[in-house]
């Protein structure tokens, strides 16, 4: 995969591009980054990317040349055929684990950071695939909202994760939150491990996990709850888990 990332602080987002499991996945050949300062594709010798908005009113729009030149230069030099281009803005559509799987099928993603009042409404209209928002709150610009979606996206991608199992078994990977984990001591302070997963069973376990998945996801998310279809083993886990919290 390749992921280009447009920003006016490329040294912001390279520092994270280079640590942990990004960094490693790189290394190994999974991904590329190629980080571009459009101010450098501004077309006038002062450099200036955004300007005063039309109509009047504070703030300042970023100008929809350097933009389009960058994405162009990119797309240009890479001969992409169908690159996702992808606008980071709270107006964007909410990001989910599906919408990273989703992701993580593509060759080349394309990302605009802005950070400004807001884009020329031209960017939208006739350059980017995708706009995304990682939440209803406003950052002060699109690069931490990028790396939220590059390190999702990233994960999911065969052999960016030690542990092969680990991505497919995470919380949402099925539509539900994980189960607990618990590692020695089988009693720290007084508080025991529960008693089957120290009970080699694997069968009993899975029965376990899977119920205590759907008991979290039950109290904590319900509204993910609604948009399943639960097998039906598992909806007589759930009614087990409803008359259990009823009790307690
Ligand atoms: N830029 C500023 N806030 C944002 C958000 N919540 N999501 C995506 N991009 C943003």
């Amino acid at each position: 995969m390749r992921i280009d990332v447009l920003t006016l602080f490329p040294e912001m987002v390279d520092a994270v591009l280079q640590s942990s499991i990004l960094g490693k996945a790189r290394e190994k050949g999974i991904v590329e980054y190629h980080l571009t300062n459009f101010r450098d594709f501004s077309g006038n010798k002062h450099g200036q990317v955004d300007d005063t908005p039309y109509g009047g009113g504070g703030g300042m729009v970023l100008k929809p040349e350097p933009i389009f030149s960058a994405v162009e230069h990119i797309v240009d030099g890479t001969g992409s055929r169908s690159p996702r281009i992808i606008l980071m803005t709270p107006q964007g559509d909410p990001y989910n684990q599906s919408k990273a799987e989703r992701l993580a099928e593509e060759e080349h993603l394309i990302f605009i950071c802005g950070h400004y009042e807001g884009y020329d409404e031209r960017i939208r209209e006739h350059l980017v695939t995708d706009e995304i928002s990682i939440g209803d709150y406003v950052l002060t610009g699109g690069e931490l909202p990028a790396l939220v979606v590059i390190d999702s996206v990233v994960r999911l991608l065969p052999g960016a994760l030690g542990n092969e199992q680990s991505a497919r078994t995470d919380s949402f990977q099925n539509g539900l939150l994980e189960h607990p984990h618990y590692t020695r001591p089988a009693e720290f302070r007084g508080w025991q491990v529960p008693d089957v997963l120290l009970s080699g069973h694997h069968e009993n376990i899975e029965t376990w996990r899977l119920k205590e998945s759907l008991r979290r996801t039950y109290l904590r998310r319900p509204d993910l709850l609604k948009e399943m279809e639960l097998t039906e083993p598992m909806q007589k886990l759930l009614e087990e888990v409803k008359k259990e919290e009823k009790q307690n």
